[in-house]
C-alpha cells in the first residue's frame, strides 16, 4: 500500500510501501483515505526538526488533518457502519496509570508528556490508502460536509481555543454565559490570516464577536478578501503599527494568536484591552531571541487584568464542535468555506507540497 513517509535517518520525504492494516480488534475500523490537508507541522516534520516515526521504523507515514470513508467494521463497533464518512483525531493517551488527563480522555492535556500523536510522534499518520482505528478516535461526518470536512482538524485547534477562553472568563460576569450568543458586544482580534486564523475568525464571528484579522500581508489579498466576505475587518500589519491597530478597533476582549510569530504576537499582547484573554495556538521554530518589553507588558497583565493561555491538540467536544460549524459555515457563507481550499492535489504533488514553497490557503491531497 502507498503511503507518504518521512525519513528522518536519511532526511527524506517519499513514497513508502507501508503494510496495509487489518482489523484485529473487536472496536477495530478499517477506513479508506480520502482527503488529508497539509499544514505546518507537517512541512516542520519534512525539515527534521520535528517528528518522530514509530519504534522499529525507519519512517513516519505523515498526515493528521484527515477525511476517510469506514470500509470494514470490527464486531463490537456501535456507532458507525461501512460508508459512513468519518474524521480521526490526532493525539492518543499516555500508558500511565497516574496520568489523569490520559484516564479521562482529555490526552490533549496529558500530564507526562509520553502521549503519542498519529502523523507526528510515533504513530504513522493518515497519508496512506487506508488506516484501522478504534472506534473512539473517529468521529461521524455528515456526507454533505464531503467537500469541506478536511477542516475539520485544524478547526479544533480554534473550537478548543475559544472553549478555553470561555473557560478562563468565566471569571468575569460575562463569562457566566447570558442567553445571548456569547461574544455579543465583544471585539476579539485574530493574528494571521492562514486556515488557523480563517477558520478562528469564522468561529468567533458565528459566536456573536465584532472581528478583526490583524495580518501581514497588504490588502488587496485573497486571505482579506475571504474574511472580509464574512464580516471581519482586516488589517495589515505594514498598514497600521499594532498602536494605531488598537485605536481603530477599540477595547480588545481577545485575541486569538494564529501567526506563530513571537515578536508580532507580543507587540500585540500589549494592545489586549482591559480583562482581555490572549490565546496562543502558533508553535515557532525554537531559535532566535527577541527583546520584549517586560516591565510595561508585566505592568499590563496585573493593571489590566489580561490572562494569556496556550493551547495545543483538542478533545473529541472539540472535535465534534467542529464539525457541526463547517455545517453551519457551509450553509452561511458556502463560497468562502469552499476557498479555504486553495489546492487538491494528486499523491505524486507531495514532494512540492511538503518541501516546495508555501502556496494558497489549504492544500490538500486527495487519496480517493
Ligand atoms: C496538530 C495538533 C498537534 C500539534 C503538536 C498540530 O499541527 O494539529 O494535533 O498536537 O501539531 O504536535
Ligand atoms: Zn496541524
Ligand atoms: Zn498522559
Amino acid at each position: 500500500m502507498q503511503a507518504i513517509g518521512a525519513v528522518p535517518s536519511r532526511k527524506e520525504v517519499r513514497l513508502v510501501d507501508h503494510e496495509a492494516p487489518q482489523v484485529s480488534a473487536d472496536q477495530h475500523v478499517k477506513v479508506r483515505c480520502l482527503d488529508v490537508g497539509i499544514c505546518g507541522t507537517d512541512r516542520e516534520i519534512c525539515t527534521f526538526v520535528y517528528g518522530r516515526p514509530p519504534a522499529g521504523s525507519d519512517y513516519l507515514v505523515l498526515g493528521h488533518e484527515s477525511l476517510g470513508q469506514v470500509v470494514e467494521v470490527g464486531a463490537g463497533v456501535r456507532h458507525l457502519k461501512v460508508g459512513d464518512l468519518v474524521v480521526p483525531s490526532v493525539r492518543r493517551p499516555c500508558k500511565h496509570a497516574h496520568c489523569r488527563p490520559c484516564l479521562e480522555d482529555r490526552q490533549d492535556f496529558c500530564s507526562t508528556g509520553d502521549f503519542v500523536e498519529r502523523g507526528i510522534n510515533q504513530v504513522h499518520g493518515f497519508m496512506t490508502e487506508y488506516f484501522v482505528e478504534d472506534e473512539k478516535y473517529l468521529n461521524y461526518v455528515p456526507p454533505d460536509l464531503r467537500e469541506i470536512a478536511v477542516l475539520s482538524e485544524p478547526l479544533t485547534i480554534a473550537e478548543k481555543g475559544l472553549a478555553q477562553a470561555y473557560q478562563v472568563q468565566k471569571r468575569l460576569p460575562w463569562g457566566k454565559g447570558t442567553g445571548k450568543l456569547p461574544g455579543e458586544g465583544l471585539r476579539a482580534v485574530v493574528l494571521g490570516a492562514g486556515p488557523i486564523g480563517i477558520l478562528g475568525t469564522m468561529k468567533l464571528i458565528l459566536e456573536g464577536f465584532d472581528t478583526y484579522v490583524y495580518s501581514r500581508s497588504q490588502k488587496p489579498n485573497p486571505k482579506a478578501d475571504l474574511v472580509e466576505s464574512i464580516g471581519a475587518k482586516y488589517f495589515s500589519a505594514k498598514d497600521v503599527s499594532p498602536s494605531q491597530f488598537a485605536e481603530r478597533v477599540g477595547n480588545i476582549d481577545v485575541i486569538y494568536e494564529a501567526v506563530g510569530r513571537s515578536d508580532f504576537s507580543f507587540q500585540v499582547l500589549e494592545m489586549l484591552g482591559l480583562n482581555g484573554v490572549f490565546i496562543f495556538t502558533g508553535i515557532p521554530a525554537p531559535e532566535g531571541h527577541i527583546q520584549i518589553p517586560g516591565n510595561v507588558l508585566m505592568r499590563h497583565l496585573v493593571l489590566k487584568n489580561f490572562a494569556v493561555v496556550g493551547t495545543v491538540n483538542a478533545d473529541r467536544a472539540a472535535f465534534e464542535n467542529a464539525i457541526i460549524d463547517l455545517g453551519k459555515f457551509q450553509t452561511r457563507w458556502p463560497d468562502a468555506i469552499r476557498s479555504l481550499i486553495t489546492g487538491r492535489h494528486p499523491v505524486g504533488n507531495f514532494r512540492e507540497l511538503l518541501q516546495g514553497k508555501a502556496t494558497g490557503i489549504k492544500n490538500v491531497i486527495s487519496f480517493a
